[in-house]
């Protein structure tokens, strides 16, 4: 009895000495090592212990505020890392360049402010990536260099104002971009070049007034547009009809529209392309004129007025045309009364010329 308990006990201590030499205090080790566990642990800086062959690595919810260059060249198999709720700030340039197998990485609810180039080396095979609720204000044309392989980019609430030209055409598989809730004003074409990939693109949440008209074109399989929440007080016939698609469904909810007969035509316009499909577009109300204020857009003739002013114009033209046409007539008949006389006088000055 003595001499198995003794087993137990050596047992049980080499046990603990194995897991605990691969794995860090802190950390809960499972699945014959593959799952890594160290969320809550109050780390503020990288475990140095994780099991060579961990396929996912969860470090949510610790204190880490840097990833230094080359952090995890002891977990190459690395497939899925979980950092949100940390205190990442500084990503060094190659924080991340070992991760040849990594499929996902989140970093939500971080401090990143920018993204370098070194950001993105060596995660070519990354599908997807959070970076939503971080302290971004821009994306370079370089910040996104080498995710080739990227489906899924969330960027949501961050604080971008600016995306350079050419800033995700990199990312020719994205078939996901999450901006919403970000302080975008304008779009400018050129900024979503490339993205041959793209089905959902949500700009929900921005302050966007101006979208330049070729700014969709290039966005191929997009089936969804999110543009609710903006401020937009009106739109162009020809920045929707550029969109190429087999179908979009588009959303406009929640924003200042300025009602008036070119909106509703453009709407009218747009309704009557068969690929489009402007889902909320029986809820889209009036910001613009005051006495409209809360209407909805589909409720109101505004072009009443318009065709009235057409009809009006029409009439004098046609009234002014008419009389133009009887005083050129009666004048007409004027001279001929006139030539008929003057023959007569030509006569008497003939024949007095004799
Ligand atoms: C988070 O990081 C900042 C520096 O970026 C540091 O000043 C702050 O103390 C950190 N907060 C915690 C809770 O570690
Ligand atoms: C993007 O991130 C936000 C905030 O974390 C989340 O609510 C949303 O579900 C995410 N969307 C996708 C598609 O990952
Ligand atoms: C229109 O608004 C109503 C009430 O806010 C909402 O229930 C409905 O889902 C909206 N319709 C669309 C197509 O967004």
């Amino acid at each position: 009895m003595k001499e198995l308990l003794l087993l137990l006990l050596v047992v049980t201590k080499a046990s603990s000495r194995s897991h605990s030499s691969w794995c860090e205090p802190g950390c809960n080790c499972q699945g014959d090592l593959k799952f890594t566990i160290c969320s809550r642990a109050l780390f503020t800086e990288l475990p140095a212990r994780v099991p060579p062959y961990t396929d996912l690595l969860d470090l949510s919810d610790n204190l880490i505020s840097v990833i230094p260059e080359g952090s995890f060249n002891k977990n190459r198999k690395l497939r899925i890392l979980l950092l949100q709720n940390n205190n990442i700030s500084v990503v060094e340039d190659g924080g991340f360049s070992q991760l040849e197998f990594l499929q996902k990485l989140d970093l939500r609810w971080n401090r990143i402010s920018t993204l370098t180039e070194g950001f993105s080396f060596g995660l070519a095979f990354l599908r997807e990536l959070q970076l939503a609720h971080n302290r971004l204000t821009g994306l370079h044309s370089r910040s996104f260099l080498h995710l080739d392989g990227l489906q899924r980019l969330n960027l949501t609430g961050n604080s971008i104002r600016t995306i350079q030209v050419r800033s995700f055409s990199p990312m020719s598989s994205l078939r996901q971009l999450h901006l919403q809730d970000n302080r975008l004003t304008s779009l400018r074409s050129g900024i979503f070049s490339m993205l041959r990939s793209l089905e959902v693109l949500n700009l929900a949440g921005n302050r966007i007034s101006k979208m330049e008209t070729g700014v969709f074109k290039p966005l191929t399989s997009m089936s969804l547009l999110n543009l609710v929440n903006n401020q937009m007080s009106t739109v162009y016939f020809k920045t929707f009809l550029s969109i190429r698609t087999y179908s979009t469904h588009i959303l406009l909810e929640e924003n200042p529209w300025n009602c008036d007969c070119d909106l509703q035509r453009v709407f009218r316009k747009l309704q009557s392309i068969q690929r489009l499909f402007l889902d909320d577009y029986y809820n889209l109300t009036c910001e613009e004129p005051p006495v409209l204020k809360d209407y909805r857009l589909m409720d109101t003739e505004l072009c009443l007025a318009e065709t009235i002013t057409v009809l009006i114009i029409t009439i004098t033209v046609v009234i002014t045309v008419l009389a133009a046409i009887l005083m050129g007539e009666r004048s007409r008949k004027k001279k001929e009364k006139r030539r008929k006389h003057w023959p007569q006088q030509g006569e008497l000055s003939e024949e007095s010329d004799y």
